[in-house]
């Protein structure tokens, strides 16, 4: 890949990838592309001045003609989730903004991969798939990839640990019915609560529900505080777009249209997938407990309800 990126939206979460894109190795070109052409401009500018202090990085802002020969394009353009809003709430106002979007980067950048980084993140890729043809596996959310590095970190806080040596994943929704897969979380080889056992780790009860709790509200608190997320979803999309490509074949959770999961058809929520040069491979649906199950199949239940009252 010649390691061009664009990205839709230079607000704040736009600017933050596109930051870290340019410190991303295998990222040459970055290009930001925004209503407001001056503050794309600008943005890039600003992120250049940085880059400059580490590589000769090329960050620019664009018209959507900018992005032809764009390897992956990243959607963050959008109505952003207030105090008091769930990410289905801007379901109907962004539907409308990010079809305009796709129908103009598929103009100019006919192959490209499609990262969608605006909520709700799960419909964005059905709305790629059903209504411009573009193939499920090259249309992906950031889905859950964001809610797994806030599960980790919290695990790692948890235990004293590096995140690097937790494995552990959120799927489903991004967003409240997520899925936490405790009885895959693994500390090094050690499932997660036998590794709390042999170090002699204290818990209270009800850690797990404290936690999933805590990852699941992550973004609330955030927006309560400082009224925007951004670095979270900054670093988690250029993280995705790092293994894209580089055709790393990283395993990430990461949201694609699906025929059938679980028996609920027609639906796109985050499960495990292999991240390459050709976008995101099918779904590996991990092996689950009965409870997670159930959570599983009620999240892509919302999703697929969702979908259908986007796109009929
Ligand atoms: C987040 O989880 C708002 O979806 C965004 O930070």
């Amino acid at each position: 890949m010649a390691g061009k990126v664009g990205i839709i939206g230079a607000g704040q979460v736009g600017a933050s990838a596109g930051y870290l894109l340019s410190f991303t190795p295998g990222v040459r070109e970055v290009v930001l592309v925004d209503l407001d052409r001056a503050r794309a401009d600008s943005e890039a500018a600003d992120i250049a001045h940085a880059a400059a202090f580490a590589r000769a990085g090329l960050v620019r802002g664009g018209d959507y003609a900018d992005l032809a020969g764009a390897d992956v394009v990243v959607i963050t353009a959008g109505a952003n989730l207030k105090p008091g809003q769930t990410r289905l709430d801007l379901l109907a106002a962004n539907v409308r903004i990010v079809s305009a979007i796709i129908e103009q980067v598929l103009k100019a950048a006919p192959d490209t991969l499609l990262l969608f980084a605006t909520n709700p993140v799960d419909v964005m890729p059905a709305l790629a798939v059903r209504r411009f043809g573009v193939a499920p596996g090259r249309a992906i959310g950031t889905g859950c990839a964001l809610d797994s590095a806030r599960f980790k970190d919290r695990l790692a806080r948890q235990f004293g640990l590096s995140p690097t040596s937790v494995h552990a994943q959120v799927l489903g929704e991004h967003g409240d019915s997520e899925v936490l897969h405790w009885s895959g979380a693994r500390a090094g080889s050690l499932p997660i609560a036998l590794f709390a056992e042999r170090m002699g780790v204290d818990l209270p009860p009800d850690w797990q529900a404290r936690i999933a709790q805590e990852v699941r509200t992550s973004a609330y608190r955030i927006k309560e505080g400082k009224g925007v997320s951004n670095f979270g979803i900054g670093g988690c999309i250029a993280r995705l777009t790092q293994a894209l490509v580089n055709d790393e074949g990283t395993i990430f959770s990461v949201s694609t249209v699906m025929d059938d999961v679980l028996g609920i058809p027609d639906t796109c929520i985050s499960l495990p997938h292999v991240l390459g040069a050709r976008g995101a491979s099918a779904p590996l649906l991990p092996e689950l407990d009965d409870s997670e199950t159930q959570a599983l199949r009620h999240s892509a239940q919302v999703l697929r309800e969702a979908i259908a009252a986007a796109l009929g």
